[in-house]
């Protein structure tokens, strides 16, 4: 495994830190337990070790309280949940060209419902200009969504003028901070966002199996939970609790992913999170450095100032699919790397890749190094080279 370079991050972060790992190793040897329901000592400090975690999240993203923080399983989960807004008021929804299917194709099975959808595309760097959002608005327009940085392409968009434009006219916003959560410093409330939606096993570093929904206060009147269920709480009633997180979590909890995020919490602060954002710029500056000095290569969006980018990119060599450029890759360097569509097919078409069969993605984590970006250089000029 030390010889293997891993720049699959954007996909999840990878390996997870050993807080993390030794956790869930002895939550698995040693209790194995359910949370929220035995009122017995462990399993109730299972609980409290869970709502720690939601409550650092919380802290961390400036939400207002750690109920407004919900847990999913995954960020499509939690993007899923928050489309529900749209159940009980369908009408008009902007999405941009960056989102993946995960908010696309809920809107599309939300068609027949009386969902409508206008997508935005991006300026030529890549990024939205809020006066085409402005532009795209009717009086139907219930919802924008925005994916906070694409996962093909790193570009951040201007999410905070985006939410402001929603909140001026009554509308809602969805955030898809997939590609940001843990990378990039987050505030809720600054932001202005109605709904974030994320995984935590990418950013934040937990295992798979993890994810939130940030929800405003009031909105939970204007969203059904997805599931319904015994939560450990209010067990009398027949009908689900009103009270959030408790609406939207029914069912046993994922507890392994849930104290493994808990334990990956511990070792963030907001500090830590901006540290880890510029160690990603530099990485990205440099591997941009070096992509830029080998023939046959087309890197995406190569000029973005460093600051509008988290660290994904996307890259072909010239002439050949992106998915044998990825085999060649793993077989002969060791270096795993996404490549086609990464489930953004819109991002694809507007970058003209669609017809070359995607791209190859790069991206980095908190463990990515300046060695192996010039290992993975050194593989690309030698591959654009033999062919
Ligand atoms: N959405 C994740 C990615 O971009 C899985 O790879």
């Amino acid at each position: 495994m030390d010889d293997v370079i891993y720049l699959d991050h954007a996909a999840t972060s990878a390996p997870k830190p050993e807080r993390v790992a030794a956790r869930i190793a002895r939550y698995l040897q040693e209790e194995g337990l359910s949370a929220g329901r035995g009122s017995y000592r462990r399993a109730v400090a299972i609980g409290q070790e869970i709502e720690a975690g939601r409550k650092k999240l919380a802290s961390l993203i400036h939400a207002e309280s750690a109920d407004r923080v919900v847990f999913t399983t995954s960020g499509t989960e939690a993007l899923n949940l928050a489309l529900g807004c749209l159940w009980k008021e369908p009408g008009h929804v902007i999405v941009t060209s960056w989102e993946h299917n995960s908010v696309l194709r809920p809107l599309a099975a939300a068609a027949d419902r009386g969902v409508t959808i206008t997508e935005v595309e991006p300026r030529a760097d890549g990024r939205i200009a809020p006066d085409d959002i402005r532009a795209a608005i009717t009086p139907e327009t219930k919802l924008i969504c925005c994916v906070h940085a694409s996962n093909v392409t790193g570009v951040i968009q201007p999410v905070h003028e985006i939410c402001e434009l929603a909140n001026e006219r009554g509308i809602l916003s969805l955030i898809d901070a997939a590609q940001t959560v843990g990378h990039l410093p987050i505030d809720v409330q600054e932001m202005g966002c109605s709904l974030l939606a994320a995984p935590c096993h990418k950013g934040l570093l937990a295992p798979l199996g993890t994810g939130f929904l940030y929800m405003q206060p009031g909105l939970e009147d204007r969203i059904p939970p997805l599931q319904f269920g015994g939560t450990g709480t209010q067990s009398e009633q027949a009908v689900q609790p009103a009270e959030l997180p408790y609406r939207y979590e029914s069912g046993s909890r994922n507890v392994p992913g849930l104290i493994g995020l808990a334990a990956s919490l511990e070792a963030m602060s907001r500090e830590s999170i901006a540290g880890d954002a510029n160690h990603q710029r530099e990485l990205m500056s440099f591997c941009l450095e070096r992509l830029g000095e080998i023939p046959g290569i087309t890197v995406y969006l190569p000029e973005l100032p460093e600051e509008q980018r988290v660290g994904v990119l996307s890259l072909n060599v010239d002439g050949q699919d992106p998915r044998v450029v990825g085999t060649i890759l793993d077989e002969y360097f060791q270096i795993e790397v996404r490549t086609g569509f990464h489930c953004a097919p819109q991002a694809h078409r507007w970058l003209g890749t669609a017809e070359l069969g995607g791209t190859v993605r790069v991206s980095f984590g908190s463990t990515s190094t300046r060695e192996q970006v010039e290992k993975l250089a050194e593989a690309l000029q030698q591959i654009a080279a033999s062919f």
